[in-house]
């Protein structure tokens, strides 16, 4: 059997205060899902995903990448499975939007010429290059979370993983994100998405995992799982309910 992409065993973190965490948490990604991780606050969603880039540590369980425990080479581990945060303004480090997205190969090392020339493809490609010089800190929230999304494929990261993303964008702003998202997945990333507005990814994503108070109590199809979504705290999309809503997506 082939080696999955990310494989999660029986993962368990407490906090140090005895409150919640996650526990035994188990399932694999392959490459080119689309998962959506969703459930109420307060689920476990964020607990769990800041595991899969090793920022916190599991206190059973392990995470194996390609075969490899994540905690291995935690290097390797961050420049493959990117995160986009919640709060997009806690992962800014540069000074200008340019130099935001040039901070991870920086810090790899690749050559001066390479970095800024993936710098101005990646911005073109986000539609960021009018906004190069500007300080991150003057952007919007929806830009914000644009830059953030640049920061992390100029490091080609395999699988990327956000949290949230939709938080605070209104409308046009959640339509490009998810233009955006959807095309880095046709052409082969890995996406995983904690979220509870499900009915934004109805026709992006392909699998679809819930969590209640720390467990992953559901792991399958979106068809089959939307029915499950409010027992467990989650808003059923209404296109389900009323075929004629259209996707979100453009
Ligand atoms: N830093 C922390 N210290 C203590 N408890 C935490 C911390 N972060 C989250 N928790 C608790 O862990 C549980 C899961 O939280 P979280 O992973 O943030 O859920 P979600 O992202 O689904 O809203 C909650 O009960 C929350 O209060
Ligand atoms: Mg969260």
């Amino acid at each position: 059997m082939a080696i999955p992409l990310l494989e999660i065993k029986h993962l368990t973190h407490s906090y140090t205060d005895g409150n919640g965490g996650i526990f035994d948490i188990s399932f694999s990604v392959s490459r080119g899902d689309f998962i959506i991780l969703a459930g109420r606050n307060g689920s476990g969603k964020t607990t769990l995903i800041r595991h899969l880039n090793g920022l916190l540590r599991p206190l059973e369980g392990e995470i194996r990448l390609h075969g490899n425990n994540i905690s291995k080479d935690l290097t390797l581990t961050r420049k493959t499975v990117g995160m986009v945060f919640q709060d997009a303004d806690t992962q800014i480090v540069g000074d200008t939007v340019f130099d935001e997205v040039a901070f991870g190969p920086e810090n790899l090392n690749l050559d001066r010429k390479l970095i800024n020339k993936k710098v101005f493809q990646i911005l073109e490609r986000l539609d960021l290059t009018r906004l190069k010089d500007r300080n991150p800190a003057t952007l919007s929230g929806g830009e914000k979370r644009k830059l953030a999304i640049a920061g992390i494929l100029a490091m080609d990261s395999e699988i990327i993983i956000f949290d949230e993303p939709f938080a605070n964008l209104d409308y046009p702003a959640t339509q490009s994100l998810l233009a955006i998202i959807f095309d880095l997945n046709k052409k082969g990333q890995t996406i995983i998405m904690a979220t509870h507005n499900v009915e934004t990814l109805l026709n992006s994503a392909s699998r679809l995992l819930i969590m209640s108070q720390g467990r992953l109590v559901e792991d399958g199809s979106i068809e089959d799982l939307l029915g499950k979504l409010e027992s467990h705290g989650v808003k059923e999309p209404c296109t389900c309910k009323i075929k004629a809503i259209p996707p979100w997506r453009p």
